[in-house]
């Protein structure tokens, strides 16, 4: 793990403290910290497929902008018949299991990115779901 890493999972750690990590990954931190750690997070593992800003297409994975609310794969740029058919509503709940394990969520997906670490989970959902 590079320092770097080190020093974002402990910024997401240090931000939800001891009382959320007994309580577990579902009680995000919704503080600024986090929301830089999700930020990051997203650039260095996610960015080379999927693109936040409204409008840009990367033809390649779905845009993120605005998934908080909208069903999986509706979004513009679509998504796989698995992805459609599993008709995952986005909320906090369901991007947590989804990032955890895209193919127990929706079977067949093409989605294969899991994101093993609950704090960098919990982080960068919370900052998924800030794109509004
Ligand atoms: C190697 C490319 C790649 C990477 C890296 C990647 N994804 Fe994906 N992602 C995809 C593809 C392709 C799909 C569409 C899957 C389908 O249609 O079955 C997808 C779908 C999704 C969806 C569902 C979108 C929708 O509109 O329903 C979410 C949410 C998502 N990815 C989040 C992430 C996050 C967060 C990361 C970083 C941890 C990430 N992905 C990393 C390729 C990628």
């Amino acid at each position: 793990m590079s320092v770097r890493k080190l020093a974002i999972v402990l910024a997401a750690f240090g931000a939800t403290g001891i009382a959320a990590s007994i309580a577990g990954p579902s009680v995000s931190a919704q503080s600024p910290a986090s929301l830089e750690a999700g930020r990051i997070y997203f650039r260095n593992n996610c960015a080379a497929c999927h693109s936040v800003e409204p409008g840009k297409e990367s033809g390649f994975a779905p845009n993120l902008f605005g998934l908080g609310g909208r069903l999986s794969g509706s979004g513009p740029g679509g998504g796989s018949k698995a992805l459609v058919d599993a008709k995952i509503a986005w909320n906090q709940e369901t991007l947590q299991s989804f990032l955890a394990d895209p193919a127990g969520l929706a079977p067949g997906t093409s989605m294969v990115i899991s994101v093993t670490n609950p704090g960098d989970r919990s982080a960068l959902v919370f900052y998924l779901l800030s794109s509004k």
